[in-house]
């Protein structure tokens, strides 16, 4: 049995104000406890949002690493002063910095080895375009990033895979449950061929325009684990209601 997950992705949004507030809500939230879950920050305010969640069951993930070791890359952050901070967790592979950051898969990989060096968790995005969809593309499109990663970096059960359809991303549409169960299906059944032991165990998340009113459906699909959430994570009540929605 996998226990549902749902992580909040802030992109770039919050300033100190605005986060006391959110996590207020949040680290109240009933279902910590029975529902394992995250929020990410931009970077600046990493070391703050994980005072505010200290003691508590929110855990801290960053959304981005650096692909390079540490030294002379200015702008970069690495992924050990993102575990120095406390964070557990880093998105990697998230389609805006596919589409707007030129990350390719060879660096998504690279980044992903980071974070694992690092001792962190990371929540692989993958997922296809709207274009990609509509010509048939889709599992071969998004099977295709996920092999980039898991083949050449030595995966664990304990990393988390994010189907997110990049015309699902901050639009309002969502993936039906049906499509998300079978591009999830399709996902770990490319997982149980290389790596039958960990098949069952990896989550696998859905993201695209989650809200409370269709969480609760996406949940009840066999293969579908919990949720990143873009939007919706900046609203307290919005992502407390999600996070109920993945109790069992
Ligand atoms: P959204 O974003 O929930 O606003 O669609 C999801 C994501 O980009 O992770």
């Amino acid at each position: 049995m996998r226990k549902k997950l749902i992580a909040g992705n802030w992109k770039s949004n919050g300033s100190l104000e605005l986060n006391k507030a959110l996590l207020e809500g949040i680290v109240g939230a009933k279902a910590l406890g029975s529902v394992d879950v995250v929020v990410c920050p931009p970077f600046p305010y990493l070391q703050s949002v994980g005072n505010v969640i200290s003691g508590s069951m929110v855990e801290l993930g960053a959304q981005n690493c650096s692909a390079t070791e540490e030294g002379a890359y200015t702008g970069e952050v690495s992924a050990r002063m993102c575990a120095d901070i406390k964070c557990s967790w880093v998105i990697v592979g998230h389609s805006e910095r596919r589409a707007l950051y030129a990350e390719n898969d060879e660096i998504i990989a690279r980044k992903v080895k980071r974070v694992v060096d690092s001792g962190l968790t990371p929540i692989l995005c993958v997922g296809e375009t709207l274009e990609e969809r509509e010509s048939g593309q889709a599992e071969e499109v998004t099977l295709k990033q996920l092999d980039a990663v898991f083949l050449s970096v030595q995966p664990h059960e304990s990393w988390v895979v994010a189907y997110e359809p990049v015309w699902a991303i901050g639009t309002g549409k969502t993936a039906s449950p049906d499509d998300a169960q079978s591009m999830h299906k399709a996902l770990r059944n490319n997982i149980r061929k290389h790596f039958p032991q960990i098949a069952d165990k990896i989550r696998i998340l859905y993201g695209g325009s989650v809200k409370s009113s269709n969480a609760k459906e996406l949940f009840s699909m066999p293969d579908v684990d919990g949720a990143l959430v873009g939007g919706a994570s900046l609203v307290s009540e919005e992502f407390v209601s999600i996070i109920e929605a993945a109790v069992e």
